[in-house]
């Protein structure tokens, strides 16, 4: 479904990354997992356009989207939750998802709000509220939502789970497991690797802007390697 091949990124001196090659086959939930600054948001930035490349080829069901603009990867069905949420914080939580639909699509059906509504009851509780108001874990949730509207194919995800508490960490990956049920795909940036591991079919790591490993979620869960990198059975070092 979304393949990348060679692609690289350079932030002027910076090389963001080097020669990545990952795929997502339809249907899958694909993780990327890796430290802060190794390039995972640069990755999901080249993909979704916001970001250009400089070498290599990115293609969404066989075709490029390298050097699309950013408004028409969205029409073909691949949409970004940026990190950071970023909701329109002075509008209500009915005229942000209203927006999500009107950016990409023009027009927007009501009953796409409520299929949202239905995901995530707590935003039906607050649609007249203001975005900017509402907890961290609810603007998440209206951030998935709002890409929701566009009806994506392949939805990637920026540390969804990031700065929230465990319970709604749950509440925010059991969202996905359903959508990813109903058939849409994943690619899910995290640093909580082992929720990330747990949802996805298929992982990569990225280490400093290139891939250093990939395998199956259910390997990566266990190997050694992994779990003193990622999963918090790290030696404490003192300064
Ligand atoms: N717009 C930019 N201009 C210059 N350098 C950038 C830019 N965006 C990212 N970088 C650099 O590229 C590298 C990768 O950054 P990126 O944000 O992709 O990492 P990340 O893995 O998402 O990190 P984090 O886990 O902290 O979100 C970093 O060295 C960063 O400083
Ligand atoms: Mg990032």
């Amino acid at each position: 479904m979304l393949e990348l091949k060679n692609v690289s990124v350079r932030y002027g001196m910076i090389e963001g990354l080097r020669g990545v090659s990952l795929r997502v086959k339809e249907r899958q939930v694909v993780s990327l997992i890796g430290a802060n600054g190794a390039g995972k948001s640069t990755l999901l930035n080249a993909i979704s356009g916001v970001v250009p490349t400089c070498g290599g080829t990115i293609t969404f069901n066989g075709k490029p989207i390298s050097q699309m603009p950013a408004s028409d990867i969205v029409g073909v069905g691949v949409v970004q939750v940026p990190e950071g949420r970023r909701v329109f914080a002075q509008m209500t939580v009915v005229d942000n998802l209203r927006l999500g639909a009107y950016l990409h699509r023009k027009q927007f059906k009501p009953s796409d709000m409520d299929e949202v509504f239905d995901l995530f009851p707590r935003l039906a509780e607050r649609k007249a509220q203001l975005a900017g108001l509402m907890s961290g874990g609810e603007q998440q949730m209206l951030a998935i939502g709002r890409a929701m509207m566009t009806r994506p194919r392949l939805l990637l995800l920026d540390e969804p789970s990031m700065g929230l508490a465990p319970l709604v960490v749950k509440t925010i990956f059991s969202v996905l497991r359903a959508l990813n049920e109903q058939g849409m795909a994943i690619l899910l940036v995290e640093q909580n690797a082992k929720a990330a591991l747990r949802l996805s079919d298929y992982s990569y790591v990225l280490t400093t802007g290139s891939l250093t490993r990939e395998g199956y979620s259910q390997d990566l869960l266990v190997d050694p390697k992994i779990n003193e990198a990622f999963l918090g059975k790290r030696v404490e070092v003192h300064a």
